[in-house]
């Protein structure tokens, strides 16, 4: 197997956590590099449900590293949790899982900061997910953030965080009115957080670049998607990192001539949580889809908005990360509906578009224009190879296929591992 980028193809939600479980099995490694714990990752083995956030989702295979790349932002609380709950299940976490010591820290102040912006923001909010990764990135990119390394040393993170809080403190008071935070509630258990944390801190680079060096097979995990991508997104209505394959090798410090291959995770359909555009959002927000698909939220468990497959979304997607390779999940969700939709063109005030337009409004104002595919009725959910798909779900993955430009190599049919067809040597 190849070292593999796993990418999602539109809004986040595509299923990436069961085919990265899938695909860690030939891995050595699995590597986060973007995002924090806004990231909801679902993985289902034999009836039981594991929702990773942080944590790479190579995890609940025995013996593969496990690391949180210096481009995700971490908060310690949320993952010295999963640590826990993991192991409460019987999940070995030790020597499997390494952190960054370049990664930046979430704390207090940020999620204090994401709320009240929101609450600014009122019905322009963006629906974040509240884990203060905005602001984390935002004080990464002001140069005043603080790194995982910085937490095993109490002088330096006491100056760091006294002076973040002048300034923090002074827009709570001023701006946004609300509760102002103190220090010595922050730096006594953060200091305790980064002793417990200590043990997997560690220089991330050097251990992914030496896998490499020895030909081990590193799998790249990026969280959330291609239109939530702080540049490609539908900005402003995005996340603050950089989902797309590009993304990884920043955010793991690996030189973009090492990483062998990008796999997109396309959903059957489309969905998206919070605001911002969704042109093909079914007019009800999808409410069938929606019960069909189970589609709430794995970190906030907010309903998921609904639509059909678009196609000029995933063809943009096939661009920014260059994937030849298609994952599509959640295909067995449309069985039982009768025509299925899937959009090829937009209409932008009378003309008709191939691309993703830039300009929010121009995104705003699309009409999208639709064929019409028979669907099927058939239970494709136990099938084992693509020959005992009815036709016309053949005809619907033939059609993404044409339309996208990349070929399809899984093709995921049901929450569990078993439940998947793999049509690549590769994958
Ligand atoms: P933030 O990442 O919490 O700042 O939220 C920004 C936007 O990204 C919001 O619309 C969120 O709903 C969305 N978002 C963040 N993480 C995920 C994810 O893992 N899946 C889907 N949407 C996400």
């Amino acid at each position: 197997m190849p070292n593999v980028v796993i990418v999602g193809a539109q809004w986040g939600d595509e299923g990436k956590g069961k085919i990265i479980d899938l695909l860690a099995e030939n891995a050595d490694s699995v590597v986060r590099y973007q995002g924090g714990n806004n990231a909801g990752h679902t993985v289902v083995i034999e009836g039981k449900k594991h929702i990773l956030h942080l944590i790479p989702s190579g995890i609940l295979h025995k013996g593969k590293l496990c690391i949180i790349g210096n481009g995700v932002v971490i908060d310690p609380t949320a993952l010295i949790a999963e640590i826990e709950e993991l192991t409460a299940k019987g999940i070995e976490i030790g020597e499997n899982l390494k952190i960054s010591e370049l990664a930046h820290v979430i704390f207090p102040y940020h999620r204090a900061l994401d709320t009240a912006n929101e609450t600014k923001r009122g019905s322009g909010k963006i629906d974040t997910t509240h884990r203060g990764i905005g602001p984390a990135y935002n004080d990464k990119f002001a140069r005043i953030g603080i790194r995982m390394i910085d937490l095993m040393h109490p002088d330096r993170l006491e100056k760091r965080i006294q002076r973040n809080l002048e300034e923090k403190n002074f827009m709570f008071k001023q701006y946004y009115a609300v509760t102002e935070l103190n220090s010595r509630d922050i730096v006594g258990p953060y200091l305790a957080l980064g002793r417990r944390l200590k043990p997997f801190v560690t220089d991330t680079v050097t251990l992914i670049n030496r896998m490499l060096d020895e030909k081990k097979k590193v799998l790249f995990e990026g969280a959330q998607g291609t239109f939530l991508d702080i540049d490609f997104g539908t900005y402003p209505f995005v996340t603050a990192s950089h989902p797309t394959a590009g993304g990884a090798s920043t955010g793991t410090g690996v030189g973009p001539t090492r990483i062998e291959k990008i796999l997109g995770i396309v959903k059957a359909y489309t969905t998206r949580v919070g605001s911002g555009p969704l042109p093909t959002e079914i007019s009800d927000g999808g409410e069938d889809l929606r019960t069909r698909g189970r589609e709430f939220g794995a970190t906030t468990g907010r309903p998921r908005r609904c639509g059909w497959f678009d196609a000029v979304v995933v063809r943009r997607a096939q661009v920014l990360n260059h994937f030849e390779q298609m994952a599509v999940t959640k295909l067995d969700v449309l069985t039982g509906i009768p025509t299925l939709y899937i959009c090829n063109e937009y209409l932008i005030n009378g003309e008709r578009v191939s691309s993703f337009p830039a300009s929010l409004e121009d995104v705003e104002s699309i009409q999208p224009v639709y064929e019409e595919l028979p669907g099927w009725n058939e239970d494709i959910s136990g099938a084992k190879n693509i020959n005992q798909f009815p036709k016309n779900t053949r005809r619907y993955l033939d059609r993404i296929e044409e339309l996208v430009g990349a070929k399809i190599s899984v093709i995921s049919i049901g929450e569990e591992r078993s439940q998947t067809i793999m049509l690549d040597p590769f994958f």
